[in-house]
This record gives structure tokens, C-alpha cells and sequence, in this order.
């Protein structure tokens, strides 16, 4: 075992090169470069591990690292996990995969980024199935207290170990150490590295509805206008895979009995206030017209007889990107959901091309299949980007890097629990999550779905092959209107979140994990690994209950919270119990919390169109609230065309709420006109 040679790349990262890489990773395919300037702002820090203590092997068939590990550290990140927060004492296997149904590590995005609870992360850069050993493993100098399994009761299968080991199976790897000093300042630091977070168009944080697998272009117009008739509010409409002439696999033109006039169906829906998100998979159709142009650059296998092209390969980029721009960008289509590109062996089906496929570039199925959904965010977020045109979408598999791309994850997995702790866990890996909603078994479990999903990165009724509406279940339809509406309302609070995410790397829904690493206290530390509540932006903890709770305990960090509702206060530091009934998810406002919304408007509102605000002020606290202004919808945010507007509120000596507002300057083109301040506890 060898030390490593680190080499500092930005203010707190710091680099080592292993034997030889190889030519595929997945920092290189981004061609994002960090974020400088904000990595800068955030400072310099010591190497955060003693650089004695890391090693490295390298042989031909694998590159083996050890760091070290304190008695008490937690490991989190490793990407979209599903099954548990912190890591310690277990072996992950961070293979791409579509059946995530058991411990193992393996999930739709699996990223080899391990966040330390002492303040540090490690990341690997390589494209191969990555194993990380957190603790699960001794050597043979290793101390170990040997027991007696027939009359220890305190025997244990897992060896305590103060050892982490990542095996690449290759003869070299890219690793990097992020400093802290916070938890948070790890996944900020990581973030910026992969080009800072992504920035959705305004509209990509209202409602989204998938319409069933084969409708027609007017049952979708007839769905939609269902949606404006009732009054619920929905920005985005999803055709899934009947709008494509033939799938599986793919063609990617639009049916012609089911979709014959594209153009005015797009048309006719943006004149209602709807987006229209298209369904796809990778695997090309043999009647596709850009199938004998994508063959020289396709591998060995097919998947469910369509073609796997190599898209390492600009010539195969090309020629998706301009039958995409012309059959969809070009009138007007909003985005994707890039379905299928993980692959599963578990299930009774088996799909994918193998580890052993052969691809034109040299890479292989393996390399290929871990970076597939990477790829497929990239080339369409470039397209988009070319129009200058933001995007937002669905992707069901990615991995390391992927911050800055406007996609969310999803799965087919449908368990409300591990829907929640992965919204909790992605945010720890740069990853955008969705616990969308498609059916219930009761009432009562609709309306927990359709509540926490409305505090997501992205709130989705995928009704595909359910048929479900938000309607579905009348005794509770004004409930889930109610929270479509506060989705709407918060719009201005969640916009200003990502706004955050992409500018600084502070991820817009976060683990406890990262709120109570910033100051803990030990009732805190108690609840690090706190994996079914969440912070959604700066000021809201979201506490979802699910079917057939009445009750249950919420973790407040230290300080004083109100209900977001009704105002009620709350001590922090300290578990607290509520049954808030089914008409209201718990959600708490920090002390000084200050809360933009808008009006429940049916859609997000256009470039230039002006919206009042509510602000709401909890507390006595003084709270400060930047709110993100640019015309939502283009990228001209990175030319310098945003401004923060500066909202304060605090109590004065008399008892009585004073507030500032510091709009920009005159002649900006902004978003919000007049502000009307509500304070929700005091005045
Ligand atoms: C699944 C996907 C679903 C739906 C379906 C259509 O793979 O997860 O959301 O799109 O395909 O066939």
C-alpha cells in the first residue's frame, strides 16, 4: 500500500490520480466546469484526514483505497438509497439497476461520494461498478475483540471496523477528499465541483400530471382541461409511451393515429398553460428514421430488440439531438422522462445489454450501463440549452455529477417510506428526487402521498397505468386541492431554494443529517440519521405521516419552530409528538422564518407577468429571506440577468413586527408586484 499524492483543485478539494484511469469517467463527460467563484467564497480548509492514514494498491484488475474511520463517524451519500441513511458497518455494491429491493447499495443513481458525520467526503471518479466497504471489513493487523457466539449474547455478523475500503476494478482511479468543516459544506463543495445545481424553469415547480400509457392527443387535452375546469392548479402534462408510433422500443415519432397533428396538439395545450414532457426510452426502434444512422455507433446487444447507441460518441449524439430538435424542441415540447436506462436482473424480467456488451468507442456494457442516464440528461439538457431554453425532467438513472442537470429520479419501487428516505438521501449526492403519487390503497394514503410529494423536488401524479386523477378519491378531493394549491403558492420559496442550489450548492430538499451537523447538540446527534422528515428550502421542516398513522414524533432541531399552519409554537432540541389530522402534513417554520408566496394561480406564471406576494413572518426572531428573481424560463441567469431581492422582518422593542424590502433597482423586469406581510404569531 502506497500514500497518495494530493493535489488542492479549488478552495476544500483536494485530488489524487491512482495507477492509470481509464479514459471514461464521469466528471470528464459532464464538460461542466466547477463553479469557481463560488467555491472561492466559500474559503480555503485544511485537508480534513490525516493523508498518512490513506493508502492505495493498484493492480491490472483493480485499484483498492483505505481511509480511516472514528468510532462513532456515520457514513451517508452513495447516492438514491433507499433502504438507509447511515452507512456504517455495511458493504455497498454501487451498481446501476432498476430493483433496488434489497440492502445492497444498488439503485437507480448510485454515486461513489461518501459524506463523513466528522465533516469530510470522498468521491471516486471512474465509470466501473464501485464497491465501498464502510467499516465492514478487518486485516489481519486490524485489532478485534473475538466473541464466543454460543454464550455471548453480544456477538455480532458485522466486525466493528475502523476501515473504509473502495475497490475499483480497474488498474486506476481519480479519488477526491471535500472538505467540511460542516456536513452541508461537503455536499455545498460537491455540488460546485459538478458545476452547481440545477436552476428548473419556474414552471418545472408546478403541478405535473402523466397521462395513460395510450392515450390520444385530445383524451390529453380532455384530462387537461379537466385540471382547469376543477380548479386545480398544473403546469406540465406527460405523455408516456403511446405517443411514440411504435415502443417498445423507441422511435421517438410521434404516432401517427394517436398523435397525427403534433404541432397544433402542443399549440393547443400551451394555450391552456400546459408543457408538454415526453416519455422515452435509449433502445431505438428498427422503424425509427434514425435507426440505420445510429447503427455504425451502437453496441454488440440490443435491448428488448431496439439498438443501445453508443452516445460516448459525439456522431451518435448528433444524430438524436437533431431528430429530437426538430420533431419536438421545434414546437414547442418541454422536456423528457429518460425511462429504462438502468437495467434489471432481479425481478422476473431481465433486461439490459451485459457487462461483457461491446461498444464502438472500446468502453464496455459495464462502464456503459453505469453512466447511460448521465449521458441521456446531458444531451438533452444541451439541446435545450442551444434554444436557450431551460428544461426540466424525469431520468431514471444517473450517477456521479449530476448537480447541475435538470432531472429528477423516480422508480417504480412504490414503498412510502423508502420514497421519503430517498428524498432525504439525494440530497446528500447531488440528486433530485420524486416520491411521485400514481395510486392508493385508501383515502387516507392518497392524500400522505399527494401532501409529502407536494414538498418535492418535483410534485408528480404518474397516473400511466393506474388512471388515477387527483379527484380520484372525492371525499378527500379538497384536501389534495388544498395542497396542490400550496404547492403553487410556495412557488416563490422553492424557486428561490434551487436558486440557492445552483449559486451557492445548497441542496433545496436536505436530509436532517445536514441541518443538525451545523450545530449539534446531543439530542441532535441522536437524531442524525433521522430518515423520514426533511428540510424543504432554509425554513421549513417537513415531518410527512403515513397511512394509518395518527400520530407521530418530530425531531426540532435546537431553537423555536411554529406550525407553518397555525402558528403554534414549539421548543426545539427536542422530539416532539403530533396528530395534525388528515387534512394537514406537519410542517414547521424556523423562529424569524420569512415565507414568500403567491396567489394559487392555475399555472406558473409567464416571463414578465407580475405576481403579488403574501410574505409570511414567524416569530420574533430576525429573518432575512433572499428571494431569487430572473424571467424563469432562459438562461439568460447566466449572463448576470437575476437579481435577489432582500425581504427582513423582526420584532421590535415595542412588540410590534417591522419589515424591509429591498426590491432591485428601477426598470428591472420583476416577478412579484405589490407585498402584503403576514405575521403568523405575532401583531
Ligand atoms: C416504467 C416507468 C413508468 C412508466 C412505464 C411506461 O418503466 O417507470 O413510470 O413510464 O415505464 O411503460
Amino acid at each position: 500500500m502506497e500514500t497518495l499524492r494530493w493535489a488542492e483543485q479549488a478552495p476544500g478539494i483536494w485530488k489524487a490520480t491512482i495507477g492509470t484511469p481509464e479514459g471514461l469517467d464521469p466528471l470528464s463527460l459532464l464538460g461542466i466546469p466547477p463553479r469557481r467563484q463560488a467555491l472561492e467564497a466559500m474559503g480555503a480548509a485544511p485537508f480534513p484526514l490525516d493523508q498518512a492514514t490513506i493508502a492505495a494498491e493498484v493492480n491490472p484488475r483493480r485499484t483498492v483505497i483505505c481511509l480511516p474511520l472514528t468510532p462513532d463517524e456515520h457514513i451517508y451519500g452513495l447516492g438514491l438509497q433507499f433502504m438507509r441513511l447511515n452507512h456504517r458497518g455495511r458493504t455497498r455494491y454501487l451498481r446501476v439497476n432498476s430493483d433496488p429491493r434489497q440492502d445492497t447499495g444498488e439503485t437507480h443513481a448510485p454515486v461513489p461520494f461518501y459524506l463523513s458525520s466528522d465533516g469530510y467526503g470522498v468521491l471516486v471518479n471512474t465509470a466501473r461498478i464501485v464497491t465501498i466497504y464502510c467499516g465492514s471489513t478487518l486485516r489481519r493487523q486490524d485489532p478485534v475483540e473475538i466473541k464466543d457466539r454460543n454464550t455471548d449474547p453480544n456477538w455480532q455478523a458485522t466486525p466493528r471496523s475502523e476501515l473504509v475500503e473502495i475497490v475499483v476494478p480497474a488498474a486506476g482511479a481519480e479519488v477526491y477528499v471535500l472538505a467540511g468543516p460542516t456536513l452541508l459544506d461537503v455536499v455545498r463543495r460537491y455540488n460546485l465541483l459538478c458545476g452547481g445545481g440545477a436552476l428548473p424553469p419556474r414552471w418545472g415547480l408546478g403541478f405535473w400530471h402523466r397521462v395513460p400509457l395510450p392515450f390520444t392527443d385530445e383524451e390529453a387535452i380532455q384530462e387537461a382541461r379537466e385540471f382547469r375546469q376543477r380548479g386545480f392548479p398544473c403546469d406540465v402534462i406527460g405523455l408516456e409511451p403511446g405517443w411514440h408510433s411504435h415502443s417498445y422500443p423507441s422511435t421517438y415519432e410521434w404516432s401517427p393515429e394517436r398523435f397525427p397533428k403534433p404541432a397544433e396538439f402542443v399549440e393547443r395545450m400551451a394555450q391552456d398553460g400546459f408543457r408538454i414532457n415526453l416519455w422515452e426510452h435509449a433502445w431505438v426502434h428498427p422503424s425509427a428514421r434514425i435507426y440505420p444512422r445510429l447503427e455504425p455507433f451502437s453496441g454488440s446487444h440490443t435491448v428488448w430488440g431496439g439498438l443501445a447507441p453508443d452516445y460516448t460518441l459525439e456522431e451518435a449524439q448528433a444524430v438524436l439531438k437533431e431528430q429530437h430538435d426538430a420533431d419536438h424542441l421545434s414546437i414547442g415540447v418541454s422536456g423528457y422522462k429518460l425511462d429504462e436506462c438502468d437495467g434489471s436482473e432481479l425481478t422476473g424480467a431481465s433486461w439490459m445489454f451485459p457487462a461483457h456488451a461491446t461498444f464502438p468507442s472500446g468502453h464496455d456494457g459495464e462502464q456503459l450501463r453505469q453512466v447511460y442516464g448521465l449521458l441521456l440528461q446531458k444531451m438533452t439538457t444541451d439541446m435545450f440549452r442551444r434554444r436557450n431554453r431551460r428544461t426540466y425532467g424525469l431520468v431514471r438513472a444517473t450517477t456521479t455529477g449530476a448537480s447541475s442537470f435538470p432531472s429528477v429520479l423516480y422508480s417504480d419501487l412504490y414503498d412510502h417510506r423508502q420514497f421519503v428516505r430517498a428524498l432525504c438521501n439525494a440530497s446528500f449526492s447531488g440528486l433530485l428526487w420524486t416520491p411521485e403519487i400514481r395510486g392508493a390503497r385508501s383515502a387516507e394514503e392518497w392524500v400522505r402521498r399527494m401532501q409529502a410529494v407536494c414538498f418535492s423536488p418535483l410534485a408528480m401524479l404518474n397516473a400511466w397505468s393506474d388512471r388515477t386523477k387527483p379527484w380520484s378519491y372525492p371525499e378527500v378531493e379538497h384536501i389534495i386541492k388544498k395542497y396542490l394549491q400550496l404547492r403553487m403558492r410556495l412557488m416563490p420559496y422553492f424557486y428561490s431554494a434551487f436558486a440557492r442550489y445552483h449559486h451557492d450548492g445548497t441542496p433545496p430538499f436536505r436530509a436532517m443529517a445536514l441541518e443538525i451537523a451545523k450545530h449539534p447538540t446531543p439530542a441532535g446527534l441522536e437524531s442524525l440519521d433521522a430518515d423520514d422528515q426533511y428540510m424543504a428550502g432554509d425554513s421549513l421542516l417537513v415531518a410527512p405521516l403515513f397511512a394509518e398513522e395518527l400520530m407521530r414524533e418530530v425531531f426540532l432541531p435546537a431553537g423555536i419552530w411554529y406550525d407553518f399552519e397555525t402558528g403554534e409554537r414549539f421548543e426545539g432540541d427536542r422530539k416532539v409528538r403530533v396528530s395534525p389530522g388528515l387534512d394537514r402534513i406537519p410542517v414547521f417554520a424556523r423562529d424569524g422564518a420569512i415565507i414568500p408566496m403567491m396567489p394559487p394561480l392555475d399555472h406558473a406564471p409567464q416571463p414578465g407577468e407580475q405576481v403579488p406576494l403574501e410574505v409570511r413572518y414567524y416569530g420574533t426572531a430576525p429573518g432575512q429571506f433572499r428571494l431569487y428573481d430572473d424571467d424563469g424560463e432562459t438562461y439568460a441567469y447566466e449572463r448576470g440577468d437575476y437579481r435577489w431581492w432582500t425581504l427582513e422582518a423582526r420584532v421590535g422593542a415595542d412588540g410590534q413586527p417591522q419589515v424591509a424590502v429591498t426590491r432591485p433597482e428601477e426598470g428591472w423586469a420583476s416577478s412579484y408586484a405589490d407585498i402584503r406581510w403576514r405575521f403568523m404569531t405575532t401583531g
